[in-house]
């Protein structure tokens, strides 16, 4: 239909936005009708008023005036699994009932685009290449099977855990036929609730849309915070309600380690009586790309790897560790009723965050430009923004090498958040979980193989050993199956059993 009489041109006019039809008389009809569909769903007004605000918000004066007011976590809202060690069994019992009485709900955030891992398809579909060539998706599914398996034995009654997907326009359709040709990785299809986040267009600096192409906006999805709004207009939060959940554990998709549902720390949260938490492992990196979870003006907050100054970034405590060591691993705990008013009341209160980019855009003549330098922006909420309007707020400090090793780009020398860092952190794990159970490593002469990795030719590489989460979630119940047995390092133990492969090197 033509703009003019739809009154769709006079709605653009009046945004600014009139150039996303210069091109309108070059299109095809299809073209056209696909472009009037995308730009009638969209509120120009309130697009340009995210645009201003969080242009605005994101100067520099008001990010280092930020640094300023930032104060690290305090002991008293803090527990560790190295300082609290008497209180884990505690915290690990309490989150397995509330399990058990299906209270927690786990909810995967997998909207995102993998643009640094440079794969076209949705990351949690990704083979870091295990032994077992499990994805993630598949790893994190068995954990949830595992983990209701314990809750059930351990309080004879039957459970579930609702595992919440959030997918983006993007990788909706090929997450959900990915699950489907699994089977749900042996969970019931009931409980796995997939849901979409909105999307965003991409700006230049003076707030105009971008054209992807003569007919197409440069659109993008609107942020891990994306969730809030979405919870809301897909009706997961009554489906949440409906089911009875009580207290949700929000987890990202990307790394390899992540202890979905995690009973200690929801026990801990739960115990602690909080509306809300987040997992931090110590960042010890200045430059590392994790958030940090501190203070600001009273209120918890994370201040972002992309909004920290360096000058802040690498302050020392008296004791020579960072003072803003609290590294997010984007692992939070809320409670439901927390998550309602957020949700309720709120949502829109959150501002977007900015990511400078390069966008490619179609200039005047309608040909396609691939900027060298960011040319514009993409706005972006984010899921921790909403630690500032809990009245209890906790934070959970765990080991890295236990818990984290995300998956953020591809393989290159000296690249961080690989593949094979990915790789390695799960067999190193898995190595130290048959070492604890009492089990051992022989080399090709049959002598111990020493429990540190050896460092060879300067790559330090772990013993190939990997145990699927179907036969333990976290390190439990292998004494029955390792101890006081010798292996080839090259192992994968599973439920059919325990198997040493080929004798080679990973
Ligand atoms: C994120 C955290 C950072 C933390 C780090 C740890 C945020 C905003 N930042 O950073 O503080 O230290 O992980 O690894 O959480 N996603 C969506 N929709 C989107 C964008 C992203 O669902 O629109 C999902 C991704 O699929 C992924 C997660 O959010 O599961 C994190 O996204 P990513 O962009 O990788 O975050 P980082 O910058 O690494």
């Amino acid at each position: 239909m033509d703009p003019n009489a739809s009154g769709l041109a006079m709605r653009l006019a009046e945004a600014g936005q009139s150039h996303l039809l210069q091109f309108w008389k070059k299109l095809s009809p299809e073209e056209q009708s696909d472009l009037t569909v995308d730009l009638q769903g969209m509120d120009f007004q309130e697009i340009n008023g995210f645009f201003k605000k969080a242009m605005d918000t994101s100067s520099s004066a008001k990010q280092e005036k930020l640094d300023a007011r930032m104060e690290p976590v305090p002991r008293e809202v803090l527990g560790s699994v190295t300082r609290d060690k008497e209180r884990l069994k505690d915290w690990e019992e309490a989150g397995l009932h509330c399990i058990s009485q299906s209270k927690v709900a786990v909810l995967l955030l997998a909207g995102g685009q993998g643009t640094r891992l440079g794969v076209s398809y949705p990351k949690g579909m990704y083979d870091v290449g295990l032994p077992s060539h499990k994805t993630l998706f598949q790893i994190q599914a068995e954990r949830i099977l595992k983990l209701q398996q314990l809750a059930e034995q351990k309080h004879k009654i039957k459970c579930c855990i609702p595992w919440y997907i959030m997918t983006s326009g993007r990788t909706m359709g090929s997450t959900k036929d990915y699950f489907s040709q699994h089977n749900y990785f042996g969970l019931e299809k009931n409980n796995i609730i997939f849901f979409q986040q909105g999307m965003l267009p991409a700006m230049d600096y003076n707030g105009k849309i971008i054209l992807e192409s003569k007919g197409k906006l440069s659109m993008a999805p609107d942020g891990n915070g994306g969730l809030y709004r979405a919870l809301g207009n897909q009706g997961i939060i009554d489906d949440m309600e409906r089911r009875g959940t009580e207290f949700i554990h929000v987890y990202c998709v990307d790394n390899i380690l992540v202890k979905v549902a995690d009973p200690s720390f929801i026990g801990f949260c739960v115990k602690k009586g909080a509306e809300c938490g987040a997992k931090v492992v110590e960042k010890t990196n200045p430059t590392e790309a994790v958030g940090v979870v501190s203070k600001v003006d009273g209120h918890y907050q994370v201040v972002e790897y992309s909004e920290i100054t360096l000058a802040t970034a690498e302050k020392r405590s008296d004791d020579g560790r960072l003072m803003f060591n609290a590294g997010n691993v984007a692992n939070h705990f809320f409670s439901f009723s927390f998550l309602r008013d957020v949700v309720q009341k709120y949502e829109p209160e959150l501002q977007h965050h900015v990511a400078q980019k390069k966008i490619p855009y179609v200039n005047a003549e309608g040909q396609l430009v691939k900027p060298d330098k960011p040319n514009g922006i993409k706005m972006e909420k984010f899921v921790f923004d909403i630690f500032q309007f809990a009245k209890t707020f906790v934070v959970y400090e765990v080991l890295r090498e236990d818990e984290f090793s995300p998956l953020k780009n591809a393989d290159s020398q000296d690249a961080k958040d690989t593949p094979t860092t990915a790789r390695h952190g799960l067999m190193s794990l898995h190595h130290r979980w048959v070492l604890n159970g009492g089990g051992h490593f022989i080399d090709e002469n049959g002598r111990h193989v020493p429990a540190i990795p050896s460092l060879k030719d300067g790559t330090d590489l772990p013993i190939k050993c990997e145990i699927s989460p179907l036969v333990s979630y976290g390190g439990e119940g292998l004494e029955e199956l390792v101890k006081g047995r010798e292996f080839h390092p090259n192992l994968l133990i599973d439920e059919k059993g325990v198997h040493e492969l080929v004798k080679n090197g990973v």
